[in-house]
């Protein structure tokens, strides 16, 4: 058995609203990996800052710290092999207009600054994630 790996994960404000966090919880569960932290809170707008660092810049950057700051989200850390991968698939495509359906975002979104769940696309991202979330 290959090592496992350790990724963030966290459902989003709009997932928590819709009531989807059971939803997100047993794709993760079914697929084969374990949950090792979770928790719901509220980000604020200094944490969202820190996580979304590498978009500081980029023209959707305030409307992306107002959303992710709009109500609680749930915080996880998971593991399992080649988690960080396998789960940037079981998320499907950032747009969900090109996520594949079968995936979280192909299934349950439409639009791309709602689209329910976010996972660290590296795993130096991860390490970083985890950290800051659960360090
Ligand atoms: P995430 O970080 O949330 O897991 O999503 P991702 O890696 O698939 O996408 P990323 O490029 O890191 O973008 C972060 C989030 O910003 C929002 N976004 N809005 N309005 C826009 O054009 C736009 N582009 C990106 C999305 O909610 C995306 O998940
Ligand atoms: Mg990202």
């Amino acid at each position: 058995m290959p090592d496992s790996q350790r990724t963030f994960i966290m459902v989003k404000p709009d997932g928590v609203r819709r009531r989807l966090v059971g939803e997100v919880v047993k794709r993760i569960e079914d697929k084969g990996y374990d949950i090792r932290e979770m928790r719901l809170f509220t980000m604020d707008e200094s944490l969202a800052h820190k996580h979304y660092a590498e978009h500081v810049e980029k023209p959707f950057f305030g409307e992306l710290v107002s959303f992710i700051t709009s109500g609680p989200v749930v915080a996880m850390v998971v593991e399992g092999v080649d988690v960080v991968a396998g789960m940037r698939q079981l998320m499907g495509a950032t747009n969900p207009l090109e996520a594949t359906p079968g995936s979280i975002r192909g299934d349950l979104a439409t639009v791309i600054t709602e689209n329910i769940v976010h996972g660290s696309d590296s795993p130096e991202s991860a390490e970083r994630e985890v950290n800051l979330f659960f360090g």
